[in-house]
Order: C-alpha cells, then structure tokens, then sequence
C-alpha cells in the first residue's frame, strides 16, 4: 500500500529541472522529510544499461523500439525502487516519469497517443504520480542552454523540440490538479521558491 508521495518533474533537454530537483532534495532534507531523489532512465542496474543505449546508440532506432526501452527501464524502476519507497513512507522526486513518454515518444515522435497512455499503464501497474511539475521554457533557449556533447534525444532538432513542449503543454490542461507548469525562463532561486510553495502547499494539503 503506497503511503509516502510521489512527485515527478518534467520538461525539455535543457530546461534546468535536475538543478531544481536537487534544491528540493536538500529543502526536504532541512526540514527532515524522508525523501529520495531518482530519475528515468537509469536509475536500476539494469536501467544503466538502458539508459547508455537509449542515449548514445548510434545506429538508427525504431520509434517503437525506442518507446519500449524506456517502458523497461520505467516498470524495473517502479517495482524496484518506486513502489518500495513510497510503501516505506519516503518522499520520491523522480526526474522524468511517464509524460516524458507522451511528450518525447508521443507528440514529437508522432506516436499514437492512446497507445503510449496503454503502455505507460501497463509499465507502471498504474501508478501515477501525487504531483508533477513541468519546467516550460522556449525551445530555442532551452537548446541553447545545453553543453557538452548532446545525447541521440538533445541531437534532435528545433521542430523536435518545440513538438515535445507543446506535448507538455497539452498534458498539463488536461490534468490541471496534477500537472503544474512553472515558467523555467527565471532564476534559479525565484524558480526554486515556486517549486517549494507548489510542494509545501501540496503537503499541507494532505
Ligand atoms: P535526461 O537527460 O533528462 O536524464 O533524460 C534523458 C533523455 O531521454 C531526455 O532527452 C528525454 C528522453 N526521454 C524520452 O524520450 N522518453 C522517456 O520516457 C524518458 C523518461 C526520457
């Protein structure tokens, strides 16, 4: 039985959500909320070796193929990790959970969206995050935040990009209680006090 809270966070290559993500972790932590902090893909042993496929093969990849190697590091990760920690009471704040399917496999790969949602459904024995909260940000900006060398999804173009924000977009008017977006075209500090009033207010709520 799931006990603890299960808040995902989402949005583009580049929109700084791992940076806020972490502010959270330590906010949590100050305050002595059991929490951990995880992300998809990669983050079970067999996830790792996923997550190197699913970004750095440099072979051409079918879009189904592609959508089914997320899902299989997702249900890993759920049955492993997820599940585990919320039974346990703990705080999960997951980078990347199920609307990153819908978006990148979905609306920019052109995939049928019904059919991501079955598959999503079926990786996760249905469970959905408490909260998510998308980091929207224009899609030029994003990709020009982005360094290093880019992984096989950020090598992805402007058109690529943009499709996926909309996906976002679109996602979050259709689940308004679950989804909030947070324009990520701000300071780090004034996006992390957003992030901590939408997590408090939730907590308090419960
Ligand atoms: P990350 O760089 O935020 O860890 O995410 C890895 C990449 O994988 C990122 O470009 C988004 C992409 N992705 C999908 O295309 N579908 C998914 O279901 C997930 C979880 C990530």
């Amino acid at each position: 039985m799931k006990k603890g809270l299960f808040i995902t966070f989402e949005g583009a290559d580049g929109c700084g959500k791992t940076t806020q993500i972490e502010l959270l972790k330590k906010y949590l932590d100050e305050k002595g909320i059991k929490n951990i902090q995880t992300r998809e893909p990669g983050a079970t042993e067999l996830g790792v070796e996923l997550r190197k496929i699913l970004l750095h093969y440099d072979k051409p990849v079918s879009n189904v193929a592609e959508t089914y190697l997320y899902l299989a590091d997702r249900a890993q990760h759920v049955e492993f990790e997820i599940k585990p920690a919320l039974e346990n009471g703990t705080v999960v704040l997951c980078d990347r959970y199920t609307d990153s399917t819908l978006s990148y496999q979905g609306y920019a790969r052109k995939q049928n969206l019904e059919t991501i949602e079955k598959l999503n459904e079926i990786a996760t024995g249905g469970l959905k995050p408490d909260l998510t909260i998308v980091f929207d940000i224009d899609s030029l900006l994003a990709q020009k935040r982005l360094s290093g060398e880019k992984d096989r999804l950020e090598k992805e173009g402007l058109e690529f990009h943009k499709a996926l924000r909309l996906g976002y977009l679109e996602i979050a008017k259709k689940e308004t209680k679950r989804i909030k977006v947070i324009n990520a075209d701000d300071t780090i500090e004034n996006i992390h006090k957003k992030v901590v009033k939408i997590v408090s207010e939730f907590i308090d709520k419960l």
